[in-house]
């Protein structure tokens, strides 16, 4: 690619408000087979914000057919506009006008899955962020705001649901065996929140009386052999309507809430107006086909998207450097739903999981940005962990430096203040701010400094004059934009820890907070690059109980003596650390492992470690007051990718085989533990997908997951027993899983029978072959590979169906760390070859798809001198195509 033609940033610092503002949007689509006609409407008005007089407008428009473009009723001639690629200007104009726009559209030919596309024979829409100039000419920024009327003609017989945005106003029947149907959105929207939707589809329906006394229509859309797949969805969304008018008041506002469920989705789900369109993964669920992930994921998505009916859509972005505003916040609300819903506890130590090994190595990396970025190539590159995930964390700390009711009132104000608007992660703290009287600009540095703090603590007690004080340093290492970052505004929640449990705490020259009923935990705020914080009248040297429910997405360091992590893991009072002094000792004892010269024989040093993790191992199988699920993320040693992101260079031979080593030496020290788990499960209970039913699904298949790494052919035989007889996919899953992953003749034989018989059961359930592509391409036994390639021209593959992509070929890179990096000789480097090769066809089919399967390859950096050639090499490989502006940002930024 020649310099000249390489794609530009965009900058925030350039944004100016738009010219004009688009009163009305009247669209009417004519759908037929080889193309889509499309009349836009436009009532236009200069607007009285923008800087100087401007008389020019720029609409976007990418792939469109012109067929005319009127200005007040006269058709304009070539000469009168100026169109590229990318947009058509006007300039010249007056101060009120209507365009009448009409384009041509091809969406059967549509790939990208942006814009109006097909799947399955369904017309479907994805605008957000920038699709919407993939249908229309228009301002397709979420700053200009319009009152959207939408009419859709198509045949009547094949296309028999024809929905939009909003509430429907009229249909009726037209000649040719068509019909039609007009939808009119009262509320003003970005043309990004714009939906369409025409095919064959059932529902099911259901109501929700707001609390005003509004009746809503509650529908759900789906092809009709998916309607039995509905009601788990249905319940999430009444759930979620009726928390949302409990913990933040805020109401519903259409008389209709519609998700429609699509097979071909780039992403999870999409927020449109009134019109969710739903990937099916993220909508379908029964205990049959769904694991208990799967529900958990319909719960947290369904509640997600209606959420953003308020933060989001009736208070939008004013650019998508905001993008983090509308989605951390909503992000922050449907973690804060799930806890409520299931276990809090639980919730937490699942989000702080997923952030630490996939948000931290972002951050690390070479596309590391701020949650509000200051530029970017290409946007759909940017929805990403750390603008949702990271973005969510932010959100928390403020509610935990404000507190409950002043965050509420925050949030109150926020969208009292900004309803209608589009607006900026800044008007969002200002309202925390002013409700609250408290100077946040530090705070601030978050949205704009990339990088996870790190934090040092030290402490030193002092037995005479009964003090304890805790040292605490802050820095953060440099990311590609920046360098030199200035300290952190910081919440550590903090507790002590005595012998006989949590102490009272007094800070000194801190007044004792009145308002907090309980004194044994206190959120000490960081502003500085070191602070000392004393506490009073401790009367014996404690346990420091830092970061407790991991108040602030950072890296803490601090030397606790294996002693207190077995401490904080039988007795804090708060159930995130107990759970993080499980895994720090665990990863004690996996660092030892990794500095053993061959795991055959270990030194005696590692010997005692070992024992020591599996004492505490057993107090905590034994330990009757914790939640089965907290019992099994316990038990459960930290993840390969986890080991990975806190490693300098990542080995990933020695990190895979320490970790095994340790799984077998608690498997054998804890079995009769584990066959008593096993056995006092009562496998007839009848499927629930709530807290109690997942956590002793959850905890039974760990102890099976351990049972099976013992030398014992029973317990192989044991696991396609319960792959047989399993009445939910959960079971069916756990058990195949470990026949799949089983060293062993008879495990290889069993695996291979349970797959067959899986696939004739499930092959006309698309989501269900996605597991089994999954569980397959999961595989940690070497060639992996070849069966990823063999499976890749199974007739039930679909090399255009992202979550297919995913299933096999993203499953295989990014969770399938020894196969994809393998370094052996008929196989080194094969895995990187495989990736690229993948994303060279991907780049042109769908660039979003193909930019996001990069991950793996961007973390060149991370490993040993050998895959770093190889890996950069592909890079360099990809980079010599001509590529799409999300490929070409994620590969040129990764070898910068
Ligand atoms: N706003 C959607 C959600 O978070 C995601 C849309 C993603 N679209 C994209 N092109 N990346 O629910
Ligand atoms: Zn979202």
């Amino acid at each position: 690619m020649s310099s000249a033609s390489q794609p530009q940033p965009i900058l925030l610092a350039n944004y100016t408000v738009p010219s004009y503002l688009v009163l009305k949007t009247d669209l009417t689509f004519d759908l037929h087979d080889d193309q889509t006609r499309v009349t836009a409407l436009l009532t236009l008005q200069r607007n009285p914000q923008a800087v100087t007089d401007v008389d020019s407008l720029v609409l976007h428009g990418s792939e469109l057919e012109l067929e005319s473009i009127a200005l007040d009723d006269r058709v304009l001639t070539a000469a009168e506009y100026q169109v590229d690629g990318e947009s058509l200007t006007l300039t010249g104009l007056p101060s009120q006008l209507t365009l009448r726009i009409v384009t041509r559209i091809k969406p059967h030919l549509n790939t990208s899955l942006e814009g109006l596309y097909q799947s399955r024979g369904l017309y479907c829409t994805q605008c957000e962020a920038e699709g919407f100039r993939k249908i229309t000419y228009y301002p397709d920024r979420p700053d200009v705001m319009s009152e959207f009327t939408t009419r859709i003609t198509a045949d009547r017989q094949r296309y028999p649901v024809l929905l939009s945005n909003g509430n429907l106003v009229e249909q009726g029947e037209l000649d040719g065996g068509r019909h039609f149907a007009v939808w009119h959105d009262p509320f003003k929207k970005p043309a990004y929140l714009f939906a369409l939707v025409a095919g064959d589809l059932s529902f099911i329906e259901n109501h929700f009386v707001t609390r005003s006394g509004r009746d809503v229509t509650l529908r759900i859309y789906v092809e009709a052999k998916d309607l039995d797949k509905c009601d788990h969805a249905m319940d999430s969304l009444k759930n979620s309507m009726h928390w949302d008018e409990e913990v933040y008041g805020r109401e519903y506002d259409l008389d209709i809430f519609m998700i429609v469920a699509v097979d071909d989705f780039n992403m999870g789900a999409m927020e449109n107006k009134g019109l969710n369109i739903f990937n099916t993964s993220c909508v379908l669920a029964k205990p049959e086909t769904t694991t208990d992930v799967g529900f958990q994921r319909v719960e947290a998505v369904v509640a997600h998207e209606y959420f953003h009916n308020w933060s989001g859509n009736r208070v939008t972005c004013r650019d998508w450097f905001q993008l983090s505003l509308k989605e951390g916040f909503t992000v922050y609300r449907d973690a804060e739903f799930s806890a409520d819903m299931g276990s809090r506890t639980v919730k937490r130590i699942e989000d702080v999981a997923l952030l630490r090994t996939l948000q931290f190595a972002e951050d690390g990396g070479p596309m590391a940005h701020a949650v509000r970025p200051a530029s970017y190539i290409e946007i759909s590159n940017f929805y990403t962990l750390t603008i949702y995930e990271k973005g969510a964390e932010l959100v928390r700390m403020l509610a935990t430096l404000l507190g409950p009711e002043k965050f509420r009132e925050g949030s109150d104000l926020y969208f009292d203040r900004h309803d209608g608007q589009a607006v900026t992660t800044d008007d969002f703290v200002q309202a925390m701010a002013d409700v609250s009287g408290r100077d946040l600009g530090q705070f601030k540095r978050w949205y704009s400094q990339a990088g996870t703090p790190r934090i040092e603590v030290s402490d030193h007690y002092d037995e005479d004059a009964l003090e304890y004080s805790l040292t605490f340093r802050q820095s953060c290492p440099p990311t590609p934009e920046n360098t030199n970052k200035q300290p952190f505004h910081i919440p550590v929640k903090t507790g002590l820890l005595g012998t006989a449990g949590d102490l009272p705490l007094r800070l000194k020259d801190h007044p004792v907070d009145t308002e907090t009923s309980d004194n044994t935990s206190i959120v000490l705020e960081l502003t500085e690059a070191e602070q000392t914080f004393v506490f009073q009248q401790v009367h014996e040297k404690p346990v420091p109980s830092v970061l407790r429910g991991f108040s602030a997405p950072v890296k803490l360091h601090y030397s606790w003596q294996r002693e207190d992590l077995i401490t904080l893991m039988s007795r804090d009072s708060d159930g995130f650390n107990r759970w993080e002094a499980s895994q720090q000792l665990a990863l004690r004892v996996l660092h030892d492992l990794m500095q053993e010269a061959s795991l055959a024989t270990v030194s005696a040093a590692t010997e005692e470690a070992i024992a020591a993790l599996i004492d505490a191992l057993q107090s905590v199988v034994q330990d009757e007051t914790l939640d089965p699920a907290m019992v099994a993320y316990m038990l459960t040693l930290p993840t390969e990718a986890y080991i990975s992101e806190l490693a300098t260079v990542i080995d990933v031979d020695a990190i895979h085989q320490a970790r095994q080593y340790l799984q077998g030496r608690i498997a054998h020290a804890l079995k009769s533990a584990f066959v008593s788990i096993y056995q006092r499960y009562d496998h007839q209970q009848a499927y629930r997908a709530d807290a109690r039913g997942i956590a002793d699904r959850s905890l039974k298949n760990t102890a099976l997951h351990y049972l099976s790494l013992l030398d014992d052919e029973s317990w192989i035989e044991t696991c396609y027993e319960q792959y047989r007889a399993a009445s939910n996919m959960t079971d069916a899953m756990a058990a195949l899983t470990r026949l799949v992953n089983t060293d062993n003749p008879l495990a290889a034989t069993l695996a291979e029978n349970a797959l067959d018989n899986f696939y004739q059961r499930w092959q006309q359930e698309p989501l269900v072959v996605n597991q089994w592509f999954s569980v397959q391409a999961g595989c940690n036994l070497p060639d992996t590979l070849a069966q990823v390639k063999k499976l890749q021209k199974h007739p039930a593959f679909d090399s255009r169906n992202p979550n297919k992509i995913r299933a096999l070929i993203g499953v295989f890179c990014n969770n399938n760390a020894v196969n994809f990096h393998r370094l052996d000789e008929q196989q080194q480097g094969q895995g990187y070859r495989f990736l690229a090769d993948e994303i060279i066809r991907l780049n042109k089919q769908n660039p979003q798809i193909a930019a996001r399967l990069l991950t793996p390859l961007t973390k060149w950096r991370k490993y040993d001198e050998t895959r770093q050639q190889l890996m950069k090499a592909e890079l360099q490989r990809i980079l010599q195509e001509e590529l799409s502006r999300d490929v070409y940002e994620v590969v040129s930024k990764s070898l910068a």
